[in-house]
């Protein structure tokens, strides 16, 4: 039987990218399965809730902390399997999963590179830029099942992934992710379907050459984590783009034409979703309801390069950060009746 190192109260802020938050009731770092069915286990036998946690960087910690649980994800196995297929634990670094298949010269993630956070959360919210989502590559998740907590495998079409959406989001009780299988098209051309991305590059640039250019416009938005960034404490996107009819859409330009917010109907980003209806974008909504890039409520900010990021400054807190973001979205309801989803996972 694994040995448990159970800690108490430990602080989770500075394992999240926000830097928010307070400490864990009781915290444990988890190698390998089967220590993670243990942390589980000791988990279910004191009827405590326990949370994952990886990267934390798409995770907003209450000031309050958490009176459960907190296991830290730190599997970290990383194989390349001849073929094209990779199998990261959950824990593995995002980008490490990237740079390896680019660096083999195997096409499907090359779009995906940046993104901070660890391979295990990839599939939770079915992570995506720059035209692609790790669901176009996903071909199994291992996971462990809470009510058993027996070691499972799922196929893609038993995971529900949608836009920045599947079934381990919406049912967040049920499976913990352990390890993620990626196949990838070795020797592959890359996907360069997102207009901002292929105004950059020609039609026949290399993995590596996508891989740095989509590097260079997370950079210039600030959603790279550098240690120089006045913008980089964030959890990327704060709020979904949102989906509306067609016919909700339409009315949005039309006030927007009739405000002149805008001077042309093209002016107004939307983008066809995967189902019925068109995706806005957060950001312009944000924008134009007037909240600008770089505004400040104390110690929160709007990014000062993308109004979709939250931006902690230092020295705030969690409740300052909902504050901020319940006064954005009720400004946006306000003035184009679109209700923002937020996007980052709030620890409760
Ligand atoms: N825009 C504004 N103002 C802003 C920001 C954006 O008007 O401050 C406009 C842009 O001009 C553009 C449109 O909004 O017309 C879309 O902007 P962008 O290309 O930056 O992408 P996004 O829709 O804001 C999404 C993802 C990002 C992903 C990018 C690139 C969501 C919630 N966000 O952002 O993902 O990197 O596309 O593919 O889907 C994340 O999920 O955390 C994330 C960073």
């Amino acid at each position: 039987m694994t040995e448990l190192e159970i800690e108490r109260d430990v602080a989770l802020a500075p394992l999240t990218s926000l830097e928010l938050g307070g400490p864990a009731k009781y915290f444990v770092r988890v190698r390998d399965e089967a220590t993670l069915i243990e942390a589980l286990r000791w988990s279910a036998d004191r009827e405590t809730p326990f949370a994952i946690l990886a990267g934390g960087s798409n995770l907003i910690v209450p000031d309050e902390g958490y009176q459960g649980l907190v296991v830290q994800m730190s599997i970290d196995s990383l194989d390349f399997h001849e073929g094209g297929t990779v199998t990261a634990g959950a824990g593995v670094a995002w980008e490490k999963v990237v740079d390896g298949a680019v660096a083999r010269s195997w096409a499907g993630l090359e779009c995906l590179a940046g993104i901070p956070g660890s391979a295990g959360a990839t599939p939770i919210q079915n992570v995506g830029a720059y035209g692609a989502e790790v669901a176009d590559s996903i071909t199994r998740v291992r996971v462990i099942r809470r009510d058993t907590l027996e070691l499972e495998e799922l196929a893609p079409e038993d995971c529900g992934f949608g836009y920045r959406d599947s079934s381990f989001k919406r049912e967040p009780g049920r499976f913990v992710v352990s390890a993620v299988d990626f196949a990838l098209r070795p020797n592959g051309p890359g996907t360069v379907r997102y207009a901002e991305l292929a105004r950059k590059i020609g039609p026949d640039a290399t993995l590596a050459e996508i891989r740095r250019a989509v590097l260079e416009l997370r950079r210039n938005k600030s959603m790279l984590i550098e240690p120089d960034d006045p913008n980089r404490r964030s959890a990327g996107s704060f709020f979904l783009n949102p989906l509306v009819s067609t016919a909700d859409a339409d009315r949005l330009v039309e006030q927007a034409l009739a405000d002149e917010l805008v001077s042309h109907s093209d002016e107004v980003p939307r983008y066809p979703a995967e189902g019925p209806g068109v995706k806005l974008a957060a950001g312009w909504l944000i924008e134009k309801a007037g909240v600008t890039k770089g505004s400040r409520r104390g110690a929160i900010g709007v990014s000062s390069k993308h109004a979709l990021a939250l931006v902690h400054h230092g020295g705030g807190t969690t409740a300052e950060l909902l504050a901020f973001a319940d006064e954005i979205q009720a400004r946006v309801l306000d003035r184009f009746g679109v209700t923002l989803e937020r996007e980052p996972r709030l620890l409760a």
